[in-house]
């Protein structure tokens, strides 16, 4: 029996357009804002990007410190010194820059200015809601991870090897697709399969909704017709303005119904064996619409037929979910994603990491029961298959 969550939620206004970045510093002002913190990684300040935000902000004269030390998987170590950095300087306004753990991490600042206290208070298991104050900018550099329109800030707990968030507000998403043009292959390939995961799955966790359909239905569609194009042709404009609309839709399609059993295969891969969260979430992708696609025939229907995939109708659920599942892994060959196998770890290695994913909450949004054994053979097929 399916559950119904009948909000649809938006965080905050997306702004979208090549050359949008240029709006950032008025926006500033907007928010009455004194003293931003521009918070990136060193991939971000080499590809020149990170420069192009500050520009933006000079042209406005806004004044900014930057924070160039955050690191995939942010951990709550990070958070936690910048928001010291941010609390010594003032900062009332926070401009995360880059794919999800720039967002993120700008997003849990947020949370250490609200309560200056070591991050980890708020980091839980089951996310708590933190009425942070501070505005928080997010500028996508990828398109992939949506995190600009979510109010999910995922940050590491490596104490305890576990990857968990909290609900942050956030005040405005810019996304630029001249941003991304300077992104490398692998990256492109990576956060264009995270961003076809959200889609995939919000449109099939037991907390899916009409709006989620919609916007994951047209992402799905987009992907497939212009993540090849955009990881051939990376300074192709077009190609990467369809995949930056594209990752923003499967954003705010996710933010409401959350994933499921793909995304907890994907953060135990990226505890355990240090894979990036796209990459993670590529692998896991296929064997996760094969398991959900018999409660959700009609579902899978809908996402095989946005993948371009012929189907006549009388399709079994299963049978969907086996031509969905065999399209991913075909897109995923084409974009050169990097089978687990080629990571030096045995088929036992992965299946041992079956007690993970019964026990990321994300699994239980999934509309079939994630059992041990279930999840052993999830992940034994994805290992089997790609
Ligand atoms: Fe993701």
């Amino acid at each position: 029996m399916q559950t119904f969550r009948p909000e649809f939620a938006q965080p905050a206004p997306v702004i979208f357009g090549c050359g949008a970045i240029s709006v950032l510093g008025e926006r500033v002002r907007g928010f009455n804002c004194k003293k931003v913190m521009v918070i990136f990684d060193k991939g971000v300040e080499d590809l020149g990007v990170a420069k192009k935000v500050t520009d933006a902000l000079d042209a406005q004269g806004v004044d900014y410190i930057t924070y160039n030390g955050v690191v995939p998987d942010p951990p709550v170590s990070v958070v936690n010194e910048a928001g010291k950095l941010a609390l010594e300087h003032g900062v009332d306004c926070l401009v995360g820059v880059g794919g999800g753990s720039s967002m993120d991490t700008a997003k849990a600042v947020a949370i250490y200015l609200y309560d200056p206290v070591p991050v980890e208070k708020y980091i839980t298991q089951i996310p708590p809601v933190v009425p942070t104050t501070t505005p928080v900018i997010l500028v996508a550099t990828t398109a992939g991870t949506g995190s600009e329109c979510t109010r999910v800030a995922i940050i590491s707990r490596p104490e305890l090897n576990v990857k968990w968030s909290a609900f942050v507000n956030t005040s405005l998403a810019i996304v630029d697709p001249e941003l991304t043009v300077t992104l490398p292959k692998a990256e492109t390939a990576n956060t264009g399969l995270d961003a076809f995961s959200h889609a995939a799955e919000a449109m099939t966790t037991i907390f899916w909704n009409y709006h989620s359909n919609l916007y994951g239905e047209a992402a799905i569609r987009k992907i497939c017709k212009n993540l090849v194009c955009a990881w051939n042709e990376p300074e192709n404009i077009e190609a990467r303005s369809e995949m930056a609309l594209a990752a923003n839709w499967a954003g705010l399609a996710f933010n409401n119904p959350i994933t499921h059993v793909g995304h907890a295969s994907a953060d135990a891969f990226s505890c355990h064996f240090h894979t990036t969260h796209g990459h993670g979430c590529a692998l896991a992708l296929p064997e996760a619409m094969a398991f959900v696609a018999p409660a959700m025939p009609e579902r899978m229907r809908t996402i095989a037929e946005a993948m371009g995939i012929s189907v006549t109708g009388s399709e079994s659920g299963e049978k969907l979910g086996a031509m969905v599942a065999d399209g991913i892994r075909e897109l995923m060959h084409r974009v050169k994603i990097q089978p687990l196998r080629e990571l030096g770890y045995t088929r036992d290695k992965v299946i041992a990491l079956a007690g993970d994913v019964v026990e990321n909450h994300l699994s239980t949004y999934c509309p079939v029961e994630v059992t041990r054994a279930r999840a052993e053979y999830i992940l034994g097929r994805i290992y089997d298959t790609y």
